[in-house]
Parts: C-alpha cells; sequence; structure tokens
C-alpha cells in the first residue's frame, strides 16, 4: 500500500469537511474520489500534500501515511522533494504573467542538482506538444484545457511519482477532457501512481481502476470502477441514472 487514509477528520473551525475517511492507494493505480461540490474532495487532497488551506486553521485527526509511515509532521516541500508527491490543484493556480516555460521551471526548485532537467522538458512537451507550442507565451493567454495541461505538466516537472489531481476535467470542452484523460492514462502506464478527485464521475471511473464515493464527507461507496459503474446508487447519484 502506497498511500492510506485512516479515519481521517478535518476541521476547519467549527466547519467539519470530513469526517472520519479511510482509504487506500496502490502503487501503479489510478484511484478516484467523486462526489459532488462540497463534499471535501479539496480538503483531502490539502491534507494529503500537507499544504495548509487558504484560510481558517486545520485541525487534523486520524492519519495519513506513504509508505507505511505517517507523514503528519511532513512539510508540504518534503512532501514533493522526498516522497516525490505532486498535486496538480483545482482551479490550475498557474502564473498567468510568466510564460509556459517559466512556469515548468519554477516546479524544478526541488529538484536535486544534476537532475536531467532537459530529459523532461523533453518528456512533458512530447506527452503535451502544444504547451511545446506556446512555451514563450504568457500563460493567461492559453486556453482553459492548455492551462490545464500547463498544470499537469509543472507537477511532472517536480519529478513526482504519485500524481494529485483536483478536478482536471473542469471547464474544459469534451474533445479536451478526453485528451487530457488519455494523457493522463499513458501516464499510469508508464508508471505513474494517480490520486484522481472528479466531479465528472463517469469520465472518472473510465480511466481509474478503483474508485471512492465521499459525500459530506463520508465514503459512502467503494469498489472496482466496473463495480461503481455498475452500482445503482452510484448510477443514479453520480451518473446520471
Ligand atoms: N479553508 C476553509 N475554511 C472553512 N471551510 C472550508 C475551507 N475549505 C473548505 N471548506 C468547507 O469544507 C467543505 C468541503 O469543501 P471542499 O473540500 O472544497 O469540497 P469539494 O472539493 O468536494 O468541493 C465545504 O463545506 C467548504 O465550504
Ligand atoms: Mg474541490
Amino acid at each position: 500500500m502506497l498511500l492510506s487514509i485512516e479515519n481521517l477528520c478535518v476541521k476547519y473551525g467549527n466547519i467539519q469537511p470530513l469526517h472520519g475517511i479511510s482509504f487506500h492507494v496502490n502503487e501503479g493505480e489510478i484511484v478516484t474520489l467523486i462526489g459532488a461540490n462540497g463534499a471535501g474532495k479539496t480538503t483531502t487532497l490539502y491534507a494529503i500534500a500537507r499544504l495548509p488551506p487558504p484560510e481558517a486553521p486545520r485541525v487534523i485527526s486520524g492519519d495519513i501515511k506513504f509508505q507505511g509511515q505517517s507523514i503528519l509532521a511532513t512539510t508540504p516541500s518534503d512532501i514533493v522533494r522526498n516522497l516525490h508527491i505532486a498535486l496538480s490543484p483545482e482551479g490550475r493556480h498557474i502564473f498567468g504573467n510568466l510564460t509556459v516555460l517559466e512556469n515548468l521551471k519554477l516546479a524544478t526548485y526541488a529538484r536535486e542538482k544534476g537532475a536531467d532537467l532537459d530529459k523532461e522538458y523533453e518528456y512533458v512537451f512530447n506527452l503535451f506538444p502544444r504547451l511545446h507550442e506556446r512555451r514563450h507565451q504568457r500563460s493567461e493567454s492559453l486556453s482553459g484545457g492548455e492551462q490545464q495541461m500547463l498544470a499537469v505538466a509543472r507537477a511532472l516537472m517536480t519529478g513526482c511519482k504519485t500524481l494529485l489531481l483536483d478536478e482536471p476535467s473542469m471547464g474544459l470542452a469534451p474533445v479536451l477532457k478526453y485528451e487530457l484523460f488519455r494523457k493522463l492514462k499513458q501516464l499510469n502506464e508508464e508508471g505513474m501512481t494517480i490520486l484522481l478527485i472528479e466531479q465528472n464521475a463517469n469520465l472518472a471511473l473510465h480511466l481509474a481502476h478503483r474508485g471512492y464515493v465521499l459525500d459530506t464527507g463520508k465514503i459512502v461507496a467503494e469498489g472496482t470502477s466496473a463495480e461503481l459503474l455498475g452500482n445503482p446508487e452510484v448510477k443514479k447519484a453520480y451518473l446520471g441514472g
């Protein structure tokens, strides 16, 4: 088991987005956490990445383990640098006034000296040729889909082996969604472990090996993607009947 979330509760002041959730991700898997707006998906990823929430102090109980060790005391930069876990955040958070290349370069701050970055730029530009065409353009001039690809590419430039993706399909035209999800599949086939957070349950379950359904801070269903796609309650609530 690579990543395990054990009875995780998160409170922001007197708001409690997570009420004791447990799930795990094995090495090499794509696992999806699906759920409606406000279910606690982003809260979960921020807790794993050890990032502070945007406002409000956070109180956590339960545990988050990576390779069997608790990571609750690990700093966000050590999550990236030592554990090779990277987050592609909801809303992308790219630096609009920087070029594509500059955004990618920023993500390499934590890399070891001597890392072969040329090879990695080549890899991400191969994966996302459109980013290569636009590499000297200011990022704010990219389309929504291209910005989403940049957010994923930037996470990859950290040298991560585990990728946390927060709603990568949000706001993308269908063609771009499918293109992005094909790239995610390719990444996984090359060895990347992926935890995918999505509101688009249909898309997510067609990519992932397994999934969990989060409803107002609780896991209410879990199984292989095929099981969840066939689950009548999941169908009714998340798959449009
Ligand atoms: N920084 C915060 N301070 C206070 N409440 C928050 C904060 N972030 C999220 N929440 C609340 O926690 C709940 C879950 O939010 P979130 O994890 O963003 O859900 P999701 O990503 O599934 O849409 C929501 O009710 C939201 O308003
Ligand atoms: Mg969210």
